[in-house]
């Protein structure tokens, strides 16, 4: 990598509470993660509730983020893919819909490979990638400094489920959040309206939101995508167990544990778990949980809509639907909305 001699990461507290740290000439990195420990409060309240669970967003250590980006290119797993082939078929008509020198926001960056995209026909006066994952963030921000060097960064390092505050810095200018990847999907209808009306208040009034809305579809080539044949999917859901043993002194054995992955007609999701194999105690931060033999730990919800499904939650919200393009191949939508 060509950048690989910048500053190393400050120590978490100190970044927590830190002034904004230069990444490159034209790139800042906020940080707005909270000092209070969460995982270890999430996963302790998740491991005491009935039934058992830990929120999705915590997938995404380095081993995690790695093996998603895996996830994305396995045939199984369409979403990436036709959003992508989307993104680049219309990306002329996405950014004059967008608008140029726009503030773009874009929440779970990750690598940034979708912004990559856009960047070029856009060229927004800033652009705001928002990312739990520091190391992600850091890497993502750097080679973009090298690949745009016209390209004015303000990244975030961030829960972008949280209320965080948006950074004033940079050239000021009309406001569009980028949201892809269907990430929307790990929300419950009542917090994806929650979210999406903060996300209304942050872009502000003519603000807009440009979205990756993955749909409906037959239940089997639902489920192949998140039980992928091999199995890279189930690495990605057990590395949460991984995680839980390194950063709060877990004693979980992962070979005790099966991913599932199945589809809720009900209420048209896919759910995740880690289900136990046999009767047993685990030990995590010090306190005892008990799993009986066929317990299933949730680990995820990933929430499929129909447009005019999400078209109504997003107008409670505060949007109006502007444009929308549909994949051929497979049903994914690429919607633009602004507030008014
Ligand atoms: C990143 C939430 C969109 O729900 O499809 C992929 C995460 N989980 N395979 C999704 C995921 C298992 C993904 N999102």
């Amino acid at each position: 990598m060509a950048n690989e001699r910048s500053a190393p990461p400050l120590p978490l507290t100190a970044a927590r509470i830190g002034a904004p740290r230069s990444l490159a000439p034209r790139a800042r990195l906020h940080t707005r993660i909270p000092v209070a420990d969460r995982f270890r409060e999430d996963v302790l309240a998740g491991l005491a509730a009935r039934p058992k669970r830990i929120p999705p967003k915590y997938f995404y250590d380095e081993r995690g983020s790695r093996l998603f980006e895996l996830i994305c290119e396995l045939p199984e797993y369409a979403i990436t893919r036709v959003e992508t082939t989307l993104m680049e078929r219309h990306r002329q008509e996405i950014a004059a819909c967008l608008g140029t020198g726009v503030w773009l926001i874009e929440y779970g960056s990750g690598n940034s490979r979708k912004s990559r995209l856009l960047l070029e026909a856009l060229r927004p006066a800033v652009y705001m990638p928002v990312d739990i994952s520091l190391e992600m963030l850091e890497h993502a921000v750097r080679q973009l400094a090298l690949d745009f060097p016209w390209l004015h960064i303000e990244a975030v390092w961030a829960d972008y489920a949280d209320a965080w505050e948006l950074p004033q810095s940079g050239p000021q200018a009309r406001r569009v959040a980028y949201f892809p990847g269907s990430s929307i999907g790990n929300f419950d209808p009542e917090d994806a309206q929650r979210f999406l009306a903060r996300t209304a208040r942050q872009v502000g009034e003519g603000g807009g939101l440009l979205i990756g809305i993955d749909l409906k579809r037959e239940v089997d080539r639902l489920t192949r995508a998140y039980d992928d044949a091999g199995g890279v999917t189930a690495q990605f859901n057990l590395n949460l167990l991984l995680r839980i043993n390194r950063e709060l002194k877990g004693d979980f054995v992962p070979e005790r544990f099966r991913h599932v992955a199945f589809y809720n007609e009900a209420f048209s999701r896919i759910e995740m778990h880690l289900q136990s194999v046999v009767h047993q105690q685990v030990t995590v931060a010090g306190r005892r949980f008990c799993f009986f033999a066929g317990e299933a730990m949730h680990t995820e919800n990933s929430y499929k809509y129909s447009v005019q499904d999400f078209e109504a939650l997003a107008r409670c919200a505060g949007f109006r639907l502007k444009q929308s393009w549909i994949g051929a191949e497979e049903p994914f939508a690429v919607l633009y909305l602004e507030v008014s």
